[in-house]
């Protein structure tokens, strides 16, 4: 990665920064410095992680924890803290996904969506303000571009990041005055990520989404990675409450599911039709 950021001094918290593209954005500030800790549900891909993120020689801190659970990441935040310090960027990013119908899902695997993505996001938000340094702080939520575009078998995904969106903006409003800027940045089609691996399982989809992005290319998590660190660097210190994408223009209408066959490909990711509710 070429590296224009010095985070050096600077503590680093990442939600749900084992894997895809928190995993990337947590190498960026580490590579630019930053003390980094991340958390999520597997104790294995917290270590790996960890012995990842060592290689740039800064500090490192991981913790096992689900957002779902308010008193353990809660806990999580404070163990961090104890070890880094507070917290200069919290990237909030732990998520699940997977393409169905809304009648292909239970009501369970519903709430498991909106559960990790939206309450997980308030949980990490509501439990870092505390241990956030203040003014200065910079949170970044990771969102998704069905925050704001509607995809057929993915309501529950719309659902849960337009409210992760809804989040910052209202964080942004109520933080500014204690210098805490909150921003979400929507990634497109990342290369190599969990993600798109449940959206896009087969050569031909991919080829399909690929010919929905403008730029006519997957991005890499490092293009999110300095999207982050620019938000998050004194560059952006005027900058609070916006939604960037970092899509290659996917969002600008190509993703569209009436449009480039988009129904087609999520579709051919899907598992059931119906479902017990
Ligand atoms: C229908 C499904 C399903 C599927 C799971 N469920 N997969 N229903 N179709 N493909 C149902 C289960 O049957 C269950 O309902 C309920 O969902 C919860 O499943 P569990 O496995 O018990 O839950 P849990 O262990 O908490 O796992 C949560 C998860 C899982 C979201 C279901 O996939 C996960 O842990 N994901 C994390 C990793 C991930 O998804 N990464 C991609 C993020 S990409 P019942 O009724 O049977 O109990 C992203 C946006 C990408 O967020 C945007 C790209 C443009
Ligand atoms: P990923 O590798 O599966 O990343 C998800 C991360 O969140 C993992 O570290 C996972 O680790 C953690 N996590 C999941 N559930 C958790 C929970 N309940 N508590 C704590 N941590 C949890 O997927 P990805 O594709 O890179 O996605 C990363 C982010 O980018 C997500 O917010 C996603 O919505 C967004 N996004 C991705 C794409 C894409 O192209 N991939 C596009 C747009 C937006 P554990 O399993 O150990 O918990």
């Amino acid at each position: 990665m070429q590296q224009q950021f010095d985070f050096s001094g600077k503590v680093v918290f990442i939600a749900g920064g084992t894997s895809g593209i928190n995993l990337g954005v947590a190498h960026g500030f580490a590579q630019a410095g930053a003390a980094v800790a991340v958390m999520s549900r597997s104790q294995d891909k917290v270590d790996a992680a960890l012995a990842a993120l060592k290689a740039h020689g800064g500090e490192v801190f991981g913790v096992a924890a689900d957002v779902r659970d308010y008193a353990g990441t809660e806990a999580a935040f404070k163990a961090a803290q104890a070890a880094l310090g507070k917290f200069d960027v919290l990237i909030s990013g732990a998520a699940g996904n997977f393409p169905a119908p809304a009648l292909g899902m239970s009501a369970n695997a519903f709430k498991s969506v909106i559960d990790i993505d939206l309450l997980g996001t308030y949980h990490v938000l509501r439990a870092a303000f505390p241990l956030l340094k203040k003014p200065g702080a910079s949170i970044v939520n990771i969102s998704a571009p069905q925050a704001f575009i509607p995809m057929e078998f993915q309501m529950h995904v719309c659902a849960a990041k337009a409210g992760v969106d809804m989040c910052t903006r209202v964080a942004a409003m109520e933080w500014g005055a204690a210098g805490v800027r909150v921003n979400s940045v929507t990634p497109g089609p990342i290369e190599g990520t969990e993600g798109m691996k449940r959206l896009a399982p087969d050569q031909a989809t991919r080829q399909l989404v690929t010919d929905s992005v403008p730029l006519g290319h997957f991005g890499t998590p490092d293009d999110i990675a300095q999207a982050c660190l620019w938000l998050s660097s004194p560059l952006a210190r005027y900058v609070t409450g916006v939604v960037l994408p970092v899509d290659g223009g996917w969002s600008l209408g190509g993703v569209s599911s009436s449009g480039a066959g988009m129904k087609q490909a999520f579709a051919s990711g899907g598992k059931s039709a119906t479902a017990k509710p």
